[in-house]
């Protein structure tokens, strides 16, 4: 249709040819600037002035005359663009866009030529949108690379279209036609949902202050702007007591895929690596060490610690106390008798709770209980990896100058010994009770 359309007016234009003052409208000294553009417009280049600008012969002499003072060109198609003579008025789109309807093709195209292969008026497409659309665009710090380098038309058909905001395929569609290396990334297991909907939830296809061209202040604003009513997120990400420093900080995707994952939660990987990620010296002693504390190695890190922050501690969910030594008042190891039953610790003397123990002297009461001075349960246990029975862990930082003061138990069958910093060498003898002589 459109090339019928095109040939129909071709012939009428190859008529014209033999119009013989035509030629003559970029001799001399007159619209010379016309023929100069590195891209002209076909007709013009055949010299076919009057295809679009229609004179009588008897005007276009007067004209020619007087040049200034009498210009009586009439357009071909009348109320209608000059263009449609010989190209389709563009309009076949559920879209179309107003200079369009309005047949205003010459507000973005020089109907006779430019420096640009579609004779677009300015220095590049955009200059052609902001003549009627505020530059609010490419004012950002961080520009899109089509819309850095002007293209508009990349991602918006400039005539009709049929998606919404002139678009050149549905809104979540349009973003694969450059980025298609990352669809594969959400085909995964787990798809954000606001991925499904489109990638301009959280993405400003034009310009952002933000990397990534993120559509919000933060990155943490975006993801809080749609997750603020989880009420405990929000209440740890903004006023936990203790707070993790990429969360603090809103590293958001530093653990999470904003995108899609093939683990739960989108993280970016398994619960555990996330963390060995940034805590690598945690990771290098839980995979090389003989025993991993049993919720270590099945229910991950968020047995016992909050990641997004937390009241406690060492971001714990439970309290747990940050010092070695320690008052001891109920409550104070929640988070290890969440799991592990408080009797090993309660009384003084017992025959059955726990294997600490000297005969029936509980050595876990004495250590723990003793008057201010109790030690922590970390004092001895190593609560992620260890390589010694029980638990308990190879050395103890001592000081705040890096010296680790050493533990070295040995299990037998009724007790064990310690060889420590704290004191002389120990034994404990559940059945024959060591006799201690201080
Ligand atoms: C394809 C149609 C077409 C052809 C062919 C054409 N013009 Fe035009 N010309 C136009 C239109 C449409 C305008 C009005 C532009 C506007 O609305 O801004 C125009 C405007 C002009 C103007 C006034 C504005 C200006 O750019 O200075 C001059 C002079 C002119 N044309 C000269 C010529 C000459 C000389 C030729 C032949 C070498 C020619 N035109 C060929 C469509 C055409
Ligand atoms: C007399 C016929 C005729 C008229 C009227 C006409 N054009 Fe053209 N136009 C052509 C021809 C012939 C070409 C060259 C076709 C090609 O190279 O594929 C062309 C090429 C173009 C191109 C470049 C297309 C491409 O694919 O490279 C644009 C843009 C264009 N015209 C816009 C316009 C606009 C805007 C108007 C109205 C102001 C207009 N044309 C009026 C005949 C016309
Ligand atoms: C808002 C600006 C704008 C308006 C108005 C506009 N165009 Fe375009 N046109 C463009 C841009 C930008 C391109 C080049 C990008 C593209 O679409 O490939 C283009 C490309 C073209 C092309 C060549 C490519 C194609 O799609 O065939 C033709 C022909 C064309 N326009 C004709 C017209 C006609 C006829 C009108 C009026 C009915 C018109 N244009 C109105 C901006 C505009
Ligand atoms: C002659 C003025 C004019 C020019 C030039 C122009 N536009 Fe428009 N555009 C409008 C008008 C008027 C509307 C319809 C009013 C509205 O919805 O904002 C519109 C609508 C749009 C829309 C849809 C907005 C919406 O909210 O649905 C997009 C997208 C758009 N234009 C992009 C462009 C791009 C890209 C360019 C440059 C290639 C451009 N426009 C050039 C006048 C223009
Ligand atoms: C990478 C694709 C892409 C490019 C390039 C692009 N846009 Fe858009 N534009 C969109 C999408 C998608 C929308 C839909 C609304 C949204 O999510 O912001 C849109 C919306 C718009 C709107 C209507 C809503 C608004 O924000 O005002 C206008 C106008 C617009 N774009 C103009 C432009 C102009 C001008 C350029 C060139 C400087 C441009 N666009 C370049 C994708 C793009
Ligand atoms: C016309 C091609 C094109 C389209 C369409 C397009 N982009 Fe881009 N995009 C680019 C280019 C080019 C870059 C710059 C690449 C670079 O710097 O590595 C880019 C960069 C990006 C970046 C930043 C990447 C980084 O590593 O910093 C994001 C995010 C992005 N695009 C998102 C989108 C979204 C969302 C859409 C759909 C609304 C979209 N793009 C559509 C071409 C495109
Ligand atoms: C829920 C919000 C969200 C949605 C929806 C979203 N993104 Fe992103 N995207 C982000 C964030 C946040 C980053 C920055 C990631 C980082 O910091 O590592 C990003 C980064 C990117 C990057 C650059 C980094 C990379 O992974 O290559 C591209 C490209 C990108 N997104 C494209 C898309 C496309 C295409 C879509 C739609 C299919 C989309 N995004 C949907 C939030 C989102
Ligand atoms: C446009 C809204 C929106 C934005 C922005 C957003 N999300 Fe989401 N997010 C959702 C929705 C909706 C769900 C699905 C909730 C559901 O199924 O209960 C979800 C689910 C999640 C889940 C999975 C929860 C689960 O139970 O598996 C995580 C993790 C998540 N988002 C993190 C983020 C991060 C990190 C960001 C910022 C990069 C972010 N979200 C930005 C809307 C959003
Ligand atoms: C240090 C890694 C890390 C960082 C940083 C992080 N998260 Fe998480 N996030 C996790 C882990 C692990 C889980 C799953 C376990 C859990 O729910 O505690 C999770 C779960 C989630 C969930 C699902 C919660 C639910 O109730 O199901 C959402 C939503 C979420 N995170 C959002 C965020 C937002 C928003 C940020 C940035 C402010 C963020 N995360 C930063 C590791 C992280
Ligand atoms: C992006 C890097 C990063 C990731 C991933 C990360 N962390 Fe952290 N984490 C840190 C930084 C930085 C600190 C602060 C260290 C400091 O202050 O010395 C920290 C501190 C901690 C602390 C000690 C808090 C305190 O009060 O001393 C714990 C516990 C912790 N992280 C657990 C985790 C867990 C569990 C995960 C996995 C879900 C994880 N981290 C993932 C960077 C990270
Ligand atoms: C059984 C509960 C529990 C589990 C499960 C747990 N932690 Fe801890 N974590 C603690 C306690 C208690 C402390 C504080 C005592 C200490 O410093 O050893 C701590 C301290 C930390 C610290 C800060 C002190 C340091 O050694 O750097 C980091 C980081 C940490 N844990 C990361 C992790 C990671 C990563 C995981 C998952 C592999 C994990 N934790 C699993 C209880 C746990
Ligand atoms: C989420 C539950 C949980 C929490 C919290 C927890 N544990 Fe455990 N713990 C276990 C499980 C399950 C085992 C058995 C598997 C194993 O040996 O690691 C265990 C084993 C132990 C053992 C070895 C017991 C034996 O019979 O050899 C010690 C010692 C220990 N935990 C100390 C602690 C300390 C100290 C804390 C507090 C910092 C703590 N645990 C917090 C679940 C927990
Ligand atoms: C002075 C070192 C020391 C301290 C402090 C200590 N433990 Fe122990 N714990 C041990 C030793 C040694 C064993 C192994 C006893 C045996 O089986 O011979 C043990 C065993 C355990 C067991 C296995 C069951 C049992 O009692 O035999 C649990 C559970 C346990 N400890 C939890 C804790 C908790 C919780 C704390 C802090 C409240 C704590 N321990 C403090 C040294 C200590």
């Amino acid at each position: 249709m459109k090339s019928m359309k095109l040939l129909g007016y071709l012939f009428v234009f190859m008529l014209l040819t033999f119009n013989a003052y035509a030629v003559t409208c970029t001799t001399g000294n007159c619209h010379t600037d016309i023929m100069k553009n590195q891209f002209t417009h076909g007709p013009v280049s055949a010299g076919q002035c009057n295809v679009c600008h229609a004179a009588s012969e008897e005007n276009y002499k007067k004209h020619s005359e007087k040049p200034k003072s009498f210009i009586d060109f009439a357009s071909p198609t009348g109320d209608q663009p000059v263009c449609i003579m010989c190209h389709d008025n563009k309009v076949d789109g559920k879209y179309v866009h107003a200079p369009v309807t309005d047949g205003s093709c010459t507000t973005c195209h020089n109907p006779h030529g430019a420096n640009n292969k579609y004779f677009i008026i300015g220095k590049k497409e955009s200059d052609t949108c902001f003549q009627c659309h505020e530059n609010n665009k490419t004012v950002k710090k961080f520009l899109h690379g089509p819309v850095a380098v002007g293209e508009c038309a990349s991602c918006h058909d400039p005539h009709a279209s049929d998606y919404k905001y002139q678009l050149r395929d549905a809104e979540d569609k349009i973003c694969y036609k450059c980025h298609n290396d990352k669809k594969g990334d959400f085909n995964n297991k787990f798809v954000h949902k606001p991925v499904k909907e489109g990638c301009t939830k959280c993405h400003d296809p034009h310009n952002s202050d933000v990397p990534f061209h993120l559509n919000a202040k933060s990155e943490k604003d975006l993801c809080m702007s749609c997750h603020k009513e989880n009420k405990n997120l929000s209440k740890l990400v903004d006023n936990a007591k203790f707070q993790h420093k990429p969360v603090a900080s809103g590293e958001c995707a530093q653990c999470h895929n904003p995108h899609a994952s093939a683990y739960g939660k989108l993280l970016k990987s398994d619960e555990k690596n996330v963390c060995f990620e940034c805590h690598g010296d945690i990771g290098k002693r839980v995979k090389e060490s003989k025993y991993v504390h049993g919720p270590v190695a099945s229910d991950g890190c968020t047995a016992c610690h909050n990641v997004h922050g937390a009241e406690n501690p060492f971001i714990l969910k439970m309290a747990f106390p940050k010092k070695f030594y320690n008052q001891y008042v109920d409550g104070l190891y929640q988070l290890c008798f969440n799991c592990h039953n408080d009797d090993v610790l309660k009384y003084p003397n017992t025959t059955k709770y726990t294997g600490f123990r000297n005969g029936d002297r509980n050595l876990h009461y004495l250590h723990v209980m003793i008057k201010g001075k109790g030690r922590s349960c970390k004092a001895c246990h190593e609560v992620h990896a260890s390589n010694q029975q029980n638990h308990v862990r190879k050395s103890v930082p001592f000081g705040s100058g890096g010296w680790e003061l050493p533990i070295n138990f040995t299990k037998t069958k009724t007790g064990g010994s310690c060889v420590v910093g704290c004191h002389k060498p120990k034994e404990y003898d559940r059945l024959n009770p060591v006799k201690y002589t201080e």
